[in-house]
């Protein structure tokens, strides 16, 4: 998408049965252990965006086997380990992706030098450089442990880490160095987050042990473990399948069914939320694919009430903030959402970008320092006005949340830098658009005119 920005706008209700894309967090993870095993790894439904063939071609850089054989097929051949890659590797717009391979890549001994977009390069990454320098790897950043910088791995020893935040991408980076540290490694978390790499290590040959003690999660890897290539069915994103989901719940008429989104009951903390606000959300055709979940979920428009989301959920819906934050400015009364310092530090800050662009829809939300809350507008006539260009600041899920909102607001919604959206969602647009949904490329020239900018 090359347009300067995109606009949503009111069409009729919407309908059909679609296929999110594969999910982002087990397609890094797919190549990234694919690369590290021996032998062959078959996946199936890979995520195309770009941020996952950033790590495809960080993968090859470090001297693995990647190729596509197929739309979402892929074969990756692992050389049982990573040698030093010739030159920087850029992982994009993917926090990700580089926390992922620095941890993959601190035990081996090769020096390696990572960067990514703007926004990455902003990123915090001194959360996950901390555990790798107590497990002994070293090495030189730009200052506040952002990129550009450059590791030197080698060998690492056992670390006990216990998560300061709730971080899937920290625990990972210390299971993954843990791999080939003597002794292995253990990850604590007081908050249980997202699975995807403890179930992959398994799949993969690799002995994990998961104790679930009263007020904590205990991840143990015993050291010098080998990988062996294997299948890796990918589901559906419920982090994607949240757009059309929500966008059915809020436009009158609609009935929307996403099929094969992944129900690992550690992401599903919006479908639960929703379910809590009253939406009408239905599970058919629940299976398991990969040793995880996946079902076909089925929204129908719904008279939303505001709820209180409860802190200790974010882990397991951290990405959907800024789409229950526009399901949440079309129900009644208001939504609070708190326990979100996280979402200060994704792609942009989620919580200041979503409070200025709903305003600027004339949706009241009152920002807080870890939190926001969002006064829906269904007694209010009109209702949500809409009728702003918003800055996403190149946040892919900024711009998707607003435009989901566009296609129910009273007038139509702008978003600037579009071209981000593929970073997760390539084809939301065309997907939207089978729907029914009213979504064009548009100039800011034509749309500027008399309306707030968010
Ligand atoms: C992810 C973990 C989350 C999430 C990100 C994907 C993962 O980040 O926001 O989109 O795949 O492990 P944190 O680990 O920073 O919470």
């Amino acid at each position: 998408m090359t347009a300067a920005q995109l606009t949503a706008g009111r069409a009729g209700p919407l309908k059909g049965r679609v296929r999110a894309p594969g999910d982002k967090s087990i397609s890094h993870r797919a190549l990234i252990l694919g690369a590290l095993a021996s032998g062959e790894t078959a996946v199936e439904g890979l995520l195309e965006g770009e941020d996952v063939l950033r790590t495809a071609a960080a993968m090859r850089a470090f001297g693995a086997e990647v190729e596509q054989l197929a739309a979402g097929r892929w074969r990756v051949t692992g050389r049982g380990g990573f040698a030093e890659p010739a030159d920087v590797i850029d992982c994009g717009n993917a926090g990700t992706g580089v926390r992922l391979i620095l941890g993959a890549a601190a035990g081996f001994d090769l020096a390696v030098t990572f960067t990514g977009d703007e926004s990455l390069r902003g990123r915090p990454m001194r959360r996950v450089l901390k555990p790798l320098g107590e497990m002994g790897a070293t090495w030189i950043s730009r200052s506040g442990g952002r990129l550009p910088l450059t590791l030197q791995g080698g060998a690492l020893s056992f670390v006990a880490y216990r998560l300061p935040e709730p971080s899937a991408q920290v625990k990972s980076a210390v299971l993954l160095a843990g791999l080939s540290a003597d002794g292995g490694a253990e990850v604590i978390e007081p908050e249980a987050t997202r699975d995807h790499t403890e179930r992959m290590l398994r799949a993969f040959g690799a002995g994990v042990e998961v104790i679930h003690e009263i007020r904590e999660r205990r991840i143990v890897l015993p050291g010098n473990q080998r990988l062996t290539g294997t299948r890796v069915q990918v589901p559906g994103d419920p982090s994607s399948a949240a757009f059309p989901l929500v966008a059915a719940l809020i436009t009158p008429g609609s009935e929307v069914t996403v099929e094969g989104v992944l129900l690992n009951p550690l992401r599903t903390g919006l479908l639960e939320t929703l379910r809590e606000m009253g939406a009408e959300l239905t599970l058919a055709n629940v299976r398991e694919a990969s040793g995880e979940q996946v079902g076909d979920v089925t929204a129908r428009h719904s008279e939303l009430r505001g709820v209180v989301v409860p802190p200790e959920r974010a882990p397991s819906m951290i990405d959907e903030y800024p789409i229950l934050a526009v399901a949440a400015a079309f129900a009644e009364g208001p939504t609070v959402m708190r326990g979100l310092g996280e979402l200060r530090v994704k792609e942009s800050d989620r919580i200041a970008l979503m409070a200025a662009g709903l305003a600027a829809c004339g949706v009241a939300v009152e920002e807080e320092p870890e939190g926001f809350t969002v006064v829906g507008a269904a007694r209010a006539n009109p209702g949500v006005a809409g009728g702003a260009r918003v800055t996403t600041h190149g946040d892919h899920r900024i711009a998707m949340s607003h435009l989901v909102l566009g296609l129910a607001s009273e007038a139509p919604v702008s978003v600037d830098q579009p071209g981000m959206i593929a970073t997760s969602f390539p084809g939301f647009v065309e997907l939207m658009r089978s729907l029914g949904g009213q979504i064009e490329p548009s100039t800011p020239e034509r749309s500027e005119r008399g309306e707030r900018v968010g």
